[in-house]
């Protein structure tokens, strides 16, 4: 397996952290890329299947092998841009900045903030092609999805929010998924404190724009219905 040694979160690294998130608010409201920035990350950690360990937000998705399944097309725009604060920061791990730049692009884009614990190691072992959710497919197929990444119902309802980057249509408890989704497979060396966990701002909402969150919705609806039926 082919993962670089964890990085020293000490104070430096932290500081460093910091800097680059100051970096990241800047690139993303300049070139107003919100959306595909927090794909970059969703699609990185997304791939983590709980039983093997394998994949998850570990940076593979920079390599040619991993950005060019279908399900990433596009994305190579996001870690283009990502490069140059990378090269500012190269301490900082890929795996830490493209979880960095999703929840960055999040709160810049009027989302709730979202606790953000560095320490991810890169790995350059990508994983095979399909494990992201596909669109095409029923509820059950999403549901088996999260559930192989260790996410929960809840979880897939309130990341379905992530559609809606920028229209104040977050679910409830997003931030809190979206913490795990970023963690996927990864414990922390050490924990840090939360400083700025705010709770998410905006109430259950369901009718998103797009087809996808529309589908999550309506299946959330449903399991709701069969809980309140027996
Ligand atoms: C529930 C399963 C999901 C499915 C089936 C799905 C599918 C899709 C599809 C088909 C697109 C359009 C891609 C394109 O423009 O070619 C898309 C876009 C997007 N997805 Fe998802 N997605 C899912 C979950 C998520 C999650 C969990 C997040 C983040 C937390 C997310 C964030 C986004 C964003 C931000 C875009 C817009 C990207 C852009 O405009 O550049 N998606 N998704």
């Amino acid at each position: 397996m082919s993962s670089s040694a964890a990085p020293v979160v000490n104070a430096e690294y932290m500081a460093e952290i910091e800097r680059a998130r100051r970096d990241l608010r800047a690139l993303i409201s300049s070139k107003n890329c919100a959306p595909i920035m927090l794909r970059l990350a969703w699609h990185d950690a997304g791939t983590y299947d709980k039983k093997t360990k394998t994949g998850g937000p570990n940076g593979s998705i920079r390599f040619p092998e991993e950005y060019s399944h279908d399900s990433n097309k596009g994305i190579k725009i996001a870690i283009d841009l990502l490069e140059p604060i990378k090269q500012k920061h190269p301490n900082i791990t890929y795996a830490d900045l493209y979880q960095l730049a999703g929840v960055v692009a999040v709160e810049v884009t009027g989302g709730p903030t979202i606790d953000f614990v560095p320490g991810r190691r890169d790995s350059s072992v990508c994983p095979e092609a399909g494990r992201l959710p596909d669109a095409k497919q029923g509820a059950s197929h999403l549901r088996d999805v999260f559930y192989r990444m260790g996410l929960s119902d809840k979880d897939t309802v309130a990341l379905s929010g992530g559609h809606t980057l920028g229209e104040e249509a977050f679910f409830r408890d997003y931030a809190e998924s979206h913490k795990k989704l970023s963690e996927l497979g990864f414990t922390p060396s050490r924990s840090t404190s939360c400083k700025s966990c705010d709770k998410p701002k905006m109430l259950m909402q369901a009718a998103a724009g797009v087809a996808v969150a529309a589908a999550v919705a309506a299946w959330a609806y449903l399991c709701e219905s069969k809980k309140t039926m027996g």
